[in-house]
């Protein structure tokens, strides 16, 4: 069976992977990427950024996010879009810029306006804000932070409504999967964005987890989400080990990958899952962790691991 037949079988709109413009030429590879009952949504995992979309004030480039568009478009893919605004991958101009915060605000505006325009009704969802907080629910000090508080927020929200009125605008976050102050701190943005009349619609559980530690209280995070009337994705799903993997360690790993999709399965509210690419081989895990990998279903030879069965299961407990 392929991941997004059972995902739709279990009323989720896709299953879904991260590819990166670079992969593209491993035929083997691109012979799964492309099956449309495997992946039913691909999300670009670098060339929709900032960097690659807009490398100097007003220039866009959209010729790698594109790639990407038209291979989805091709095998009947939904497409999620990542990112508008974060404070990694910026173009030196935006990260070492010196702005007021009008100017800021009305630069983040642009960009977000322009980069979710060029793809209007082409997204099933956009990463509009990606990793806003710190772990301890605190901003992150970053350029948008420093320059116009939150005001950047709205400000992206508003623009990527305007020019794609269809698009699930979503908040993109890690270590929100468990109830701690990071998590809370989002639901307090949600609520004030909410009560200010910003469009937010979904939130995206990046979830990068590690083997055996996948958070005890998923269902009951998600819940208190879900409490806020938006809908949510898990956006960036691996589960990462110390290498070397053992079968040990890839039994416990299958554990949690299908720990994941039932929590998924449980909410009306969750529309989908991706894995943040499908095999070992372009995890982003061993260049982050070193140490560290075996995250993906799919093995360094394009063979499926438990993993792949325990997403499998998973979906099939609906
Ligand atoms: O483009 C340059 C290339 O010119 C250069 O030769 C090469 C040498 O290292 O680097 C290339 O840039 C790399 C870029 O990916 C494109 O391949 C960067 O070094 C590398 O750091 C970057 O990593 C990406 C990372 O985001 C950046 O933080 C990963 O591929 C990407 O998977 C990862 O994705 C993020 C999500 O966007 C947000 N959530 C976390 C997730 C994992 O970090």
């Amino acid at each position: 069976a392929g991941l997004h037949a059972v995902a739709k079988t279990a009323g989720k709109l896709y299953f879904g992977t991260a590819t990166d413009n670079p992969e593209l030429t491993d035929t083997p590879y691109v012979a799964i990427l492309d099956d449309n009952m495997m992946f039913g949504q691909i999300t670009a995992a670098n060339s929709m950024k900032w960097d690659a979309t807009e490398p100097e004030q007003g220039v866009f480039t959209f010729d790698q996010g594109d790639v990407i568009r038209n291979l989805a478009q091709g095998n009947g893919q939904l497409l999620r879009g990542h990112n508008c605004v974060w404070h990694e991958q910026l173009p030196d101009w935006v990260a070492f810029g010196t702005f007021t915060s009008d100017e800021l605000i009305s630069i983040v505006e642009n960009h977000c306006g322009t980069l979710v325009g060029h793809y209007t009704g082409q997204m099933y969802a956009w990463d509009v804000i990606n990793e806003a907080f710190n772990d301890d629910g605190t901003f992150q000090q970053d350029i948008f932070f420093n320059t116009t508080g939150t005001a950047y927020i709205p400000a992206a929200l508003n623009a990527a409504r305007a020019t794609d009125p269809n698009a699930k605008l979503y908040i993109n976050e890690f270590n929100i999967e468990f109830a701690g102050p990071k998590a809370t701190a989002l639901q307090n943005l949600i609520k004030e964005l909410q009560s200010e009349g910003v469009p937010i619609d979904g939130v995206g559980f990046q979830s990068h987890f590690i083997v055996g530690e996948v958070p005890t209280d998923l269902v009951a995070n998600f819940q208190t989400f879900v409490d806020l009337d938006v809908e949510f994705a898990i956006t960036e799903l691996d589960v990462r080990m110390t290498l070397p993997e053992t079968d040990a360690l890839l039994a416990q790993q299958k554990k949690d990958y299908e720990t994941v999709i039932n929590a998924c399965v449980a909410f009306p509210e969750c529309v989908g899952v991706t894995v943040w690419d499908f095999t070992d081989t372009f995890s982003w895990v061993p260049g982050a962790f070193p140490g560290q990998g075996a995250a993906c279903p799919w093995d360094d030879n394009l063979v499926r691991k438990p993993a792949f069965d325990g997403i499998v299961t998973g979906f099939q407990s609906a």
